[in-house]
């Protein structure tokens, strides 16, 4: 594995003589990726439209204005608002989220991409491993060459619990807040204990993601922006190091 100094500068990067271009993400990670990355901002956007209708929290099966309230965000009602466009907007992101996620999982089992990419070896699993890396991060020392290659553990840990556990979460809730999907299949929503429980945990659960997208963000502009999105845009990614 090729090692260098992280130094926490912007500017100009060059390539590490003696390390060619390598395939660094298939089309089918790549293009499932930025279709993902559209759905989401979709889903954002109209989210936040239909959330401005009743920007209130409840548990259980049924909540209204006047019974009491999990959480009561700050935000004006708006009924009668933009949550008929929003709604429009976020079935469509969201099923063409569903589908695309649905084909890179597949892809990613059939080709191992998942195995080989994201799952974590025993050894970085180790708490001396993880703790060098997460050290790194709280001192936002900029990712090493190495993570040009290949992602890191903790990279690796969050996309699996992003594509494992919040997506699937926020679709299951979606899911259990659609009149058709759970007369069809109740125990969507009743194992979450009601139709408003369900609309909570995925707000919460949209909260998480959005963390998640700003983390990203920052490791991705850290880790030198041009050259990471460039990768995920033509495939092609070399190791670099970065020159002011
Ligand atoms: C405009 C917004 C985004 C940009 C610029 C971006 C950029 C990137 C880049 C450059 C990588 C490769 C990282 C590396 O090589 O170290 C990556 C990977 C990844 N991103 Fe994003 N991303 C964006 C939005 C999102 C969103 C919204 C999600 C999910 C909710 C997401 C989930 C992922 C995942 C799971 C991977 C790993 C893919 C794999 O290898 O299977 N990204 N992203």
């Amino acid at each position: 594995m090729v090692r260098a100094e992280s130094v926490y500068l912007s500017g100009r990067a060059e390539r590490i003589s003696g390390i060619p271009d390598s395939e660094r993400h298939a089309a089918v990670v790549r293009i499932t990726h930025w279709i993902n990355a559209l759905s989401f901002f979709g889903l954002l956007v109209s989210g936040f439209a239909i959330l401005l209708a009743h920007p209130r929290f409840y548990w259980g099966e049924a909540g209204a204005v006047g019974t009491p309230s999990l959480l009561d965000l700050p935000l004006p009602f708006m009924k009668g608002g933009p949550s008929g466009w929003g709604r429009n907007l976020h079935f469509l992101s969201a099923w063409v989220g569903v589908l695309n996620g649905c084909l890179y999982v597949l892809s990613g089992i059939l080709t191992r991409h998942f195995r080989r990419d994201l799952l974590p070896s025993k050894a970085d699993l180790g708490w001396g491993s993880i703790s060098r890396v997460v050290s790194g991060h709280l001192r936002f020392e900029r990712p090493g060459v190495e993570t040009s290659l290949a992602y890191d553990v903790l990279q690796r840990l969050t996309y699996l619990a992003v594509v494992f556990v919040l997506l699937p979460v926020m679709i299951w809730t979606g899911f259990a807040m659609a009149p058709a999907i759970v007369s069809a299949f109740p125990a969507l929503v009743t194992v979450l204990g009601g139709q408003q429980s369900a609309r909570t945990i995925h707000f919460f659960a949209s909260d998480l993601l959005v963390l998640f997208l700003l983390v990203h963000l920052t490791m991705v502009s850290l880790a030198g922006f041009r050259n990471r999105v460039r990768a995920m845009i033509t495939g092609r990614g070399a190791a670099r190091v970065e020159h002011t």
